[in-house]
């Protein structure tokens, strides 16, 4: 089968604390619970790379006290999940700017990266001080720097847009992108990448999310009939007239 690279915006975890009167931290630890969920369903869903959305260069934006309880959340994740993910074979990264981080939290993410770097079951990338745009005003400035010039192909500036963000130059394409949390936005999310994504917008807020919603998900995705600006499959529109979305 092809290579399945699954993206989620993990929205959503604020309303589900408030909606219980709790602090809305206490919803992110519980985001970090269906996160473990989602990572381990990937294998059986035959997902080869999952891009998971945890923080946004915008999201500097919130209150100190949220900001910190998420970066702790970022390290105690790193750092519980280095053995478990080389035992699985999970090689972890972490996409986005490092020059805003503490340098606990760099050197857990390098460690983590280092020590699951020959997985090969799941690749799993966690977007931290992440933005889309500036991935993409980055690789535009490296490619105008090379001594090359012209105008970069499409796969030259992919590998380029990569590098901006500590990514893997062969990282393909998204193909299908869910965003939780009953919102319908992208939010300076893989903007280049998802050119082609298949969009599956969920009312289901992020820590309720399970392996089962993922493996939904994944069953739709399968019936849409990706054309990439090419003629319609007929066989396949006509299998999908009968599919509905329960998320
Ligand atoms: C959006 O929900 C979620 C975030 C900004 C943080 C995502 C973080 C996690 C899922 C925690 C664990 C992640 C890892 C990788 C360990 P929101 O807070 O904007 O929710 P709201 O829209 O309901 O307010």
């Amino acid at each position: 089968m092809n290579h399945l690279h699954v993206a989620i915006i993990m929205d959503g975890n604020g309303r589900w604390a408030e909606e219980r009167g709790w602090p809305r931290t206490r919803g992110h630890r519980a985001g970090a619970d269906a996160v473990l969920r989602t990572v381990e369903a990937c294998p059986a869903l035959g997902i080869n790379t999952l891009t998971l959305y945890a923080f946004s260069s915008d999201n500097w934006r919130r209150p100190p006290e949220e900001v910190g309880v998420l970066m702790a959340l970022f390290r105690t994740f790193l750092n519980s999940e280095i053995e478990s993910c080389r035992r699985e074979g999970v090689r972890m990264s972490i996409i986005g700017r490092r020059d805003r981080l503490t340098p606990a939290l760099v050197q857990v993410i390098e460690h983590a990266e280092e020590a699951t770097s020959d997985g090969e079951t799941l690749q799993l990338r966690i977007a931290v001080d992440y933005s889309s745009r500036d991935a993409i005003a980055g690789a535009a400035a490296l490619h105008s720097a090379l001594p090359e010039g012209g105008t970069p192909s499409r796969e030259r500036f992919r590998e380029l847009l990569e590098r901006t963000q500590h990514g893997d130059p062969g990282t393909p394409d998204v193909d299908l992108l869910i965003r939780t949390g009953r919102e319908q936005r992208l939010s300076d999310f893989l903007l280049w990448e998802c050119a082609y994504a298949e969009l599956i917008f969920s009312g289901v807020l992020w820590p309720d999310f399970t392996g089962a919603h993922l493996a939904e998900a994944v069953d739709v995705f399968r019936t849409r009939d990706r054309r990439f600006g090419a003629l319609p499959n007929v066989a396949a529109r006509e299998s999908r007239a009968s599919c509905d979305i329960h998320l």
